[in-house]
């Protein structure tokens, strides 16, 4: 794939989709890490002198009354302040004003316009990768650098559509995303040890079965645990169990010779609550009436000695309810194993994983924090990112 060192912006109108869609409350971004990690591309374009066309979706909209909120407004703002440079902020789509106001810039000027998703109102659009849209998009610019890493794993306009009609080429996040995820399912240093949570076996189903092949070692923690000690004939008592998953669960574990690391005890309470009657039990000795919530100290202990050695670490998905005080021990020992492992590559897949290592404050001591959720969980399943499969061949 091209990357952006590639082309020759200098001078050059230069569309970038980045993914800005960012958590926000209240009108505030209550993280900028997809700002911070879009800012190595945007400076090398205003450098090298190209005029420089940000876009990016925002939440989902799919009538008028979703938008409110859902302006990249604020997302220019903060960028102005983390470049310390003016970004013309457009709030349109399409139109003459845009136009024209692309038409003014100059070399290395900064413009961000308007949610891409507001195209989603009339037809879904922007979502549908409609052919005019992406065509139209493509004719405002030059060149096109896509990176969106965080939506790669969708084929819209704004990335997919505008590639198929312009020289394209990856950003640097792009291109680092695809580094320490790519290799380290494809060529990792081995052991290779990966540690999957999560409520549901359903959402994690390919990414057990890929890594299956690919790690050496899967531990699994979090709710979807259940389903497979119910696969092993366990009592769960009254925790989460994915019926029609038993089965699945089942062979897997018939197909992973011994590669699979189960929690050996829980922390269980009567309700889904912080409060109750909370306590640790083994795993075979799980009382009738309660429900797992979190994996117990034992099981933080087994995955230490897991973890102990490994030269790659890809962590997805919570080990218990770490929202609640109560149960977010597993999560923290994980989180806080992992980063002190001193000799290794050590991944986390986006989502709530990063969302906890960061709220813990160990997100320095991470190889990569991906900025996917999605994309990085569909990159995990071995699967072709649209986004990135439409980038221009070197
Ligand atoms: C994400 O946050 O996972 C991406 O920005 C994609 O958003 P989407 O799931 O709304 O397409």
């Amino acid at each position: 794939k091209k990357i952006v060192t590639d082309l020759d912006v200098a001078g050059k109108k230069v569309l970038v989709r980045a993914d800005f869609n960012v958590p926000m409350k209240d009108g505030e971004i209550t993280n900028d890490d997809r700002i911070v990690q879009a800012l190595p591309t945007i400076k090398h374009l205003i450098e090298e002198g190209a005029k420089v066309i940000l876009f990016s979706h925002l939440g989902r909209v799919k009538v008028e009354e979703d938008k409110a909120g859902k302006s990249l407004q604020p997302v220019a703002d903060r960028l102005a302040k983390l470049l310390a440079k003016d970004v013309q902020f457009v709030p349109e789509t399409r139109g003459e004003k845009l136009e024209n106001a692309i038409d003014a810039l100059e070399n290395g000027q900064v413009l961000m316009f308007e949610n891409t998703r507001f195209e989603d109102i009339d037809g879904s659009k922007e979502s549908k990768n409609d052919p005019e849209l992406g065509k139209y998009w493509a004719s405002l610019g030059d060149l096109f650098v896509n990176d969106a890493f965080g939506t790669a794993h969708r084929a819209h306009a704004s990335n997919v559509g505008i590639a198929s009609n312009i020289e394209s080429a990856a950003g640097f996040l792009m291109e680092k995303e695809i580094k320490f995820i790519g290799n380290s399912v494809d060529q990792p240093v081995r052991p290779f040890v990966a540690i999957l949570g999560g409520a549901k076996v359903s959402d994690k189903i390919g990414v057990i079965e890929n890594l299956l092949e690919k790690a050496d070692k899967v531990i699994i923690g979090g709710g979807m645990a259940f389903t497979f000690f119910k696969a092993q004939g366990k009592e769960i008592g009254s925790s989460l169990l994915e019926a029609d998953k038993v089965d699945l669960a089942k062979d897997l574990l018939a197909r992973a010779d011994g590669k699979i690391v189960l929690p050996i005890d829980s922390v269980v309470n009567t309700e889904f609550a912080n409060e109750g009657d909370v306590k640790v039990v083994p795993v075979d000795e799980h009382p009738d009436g309660y429900m797992g919530l979190d994996i117990g100290p034992e099981t933080i202990k087994l995955y230490e000695e897991e973890l102990k050695g490994a030269k790659t670490v890809v962590w997805n998905g919570p080990m218990g309810v770490f929202e609640m005080a109560n149960f977010a021990k597993g999560t923290v020992g994980v989180c806080e194993a992992i980063a002190n492992l001193s000799d290794a590559t050590t991944i986390i897949g986006g989502g709530d994983s990063a969302a906890a290592a960061m709220q813990l404050g160990f997100a320095e001591k991470f190889s990569h924090i991906s900025t996917g959720g999605g994309a990085s969980l569909e990159y995990l399943e071995g699967k072709e990112l649209p986004g990135l499969a439409a980038i221009s061949n070197k």
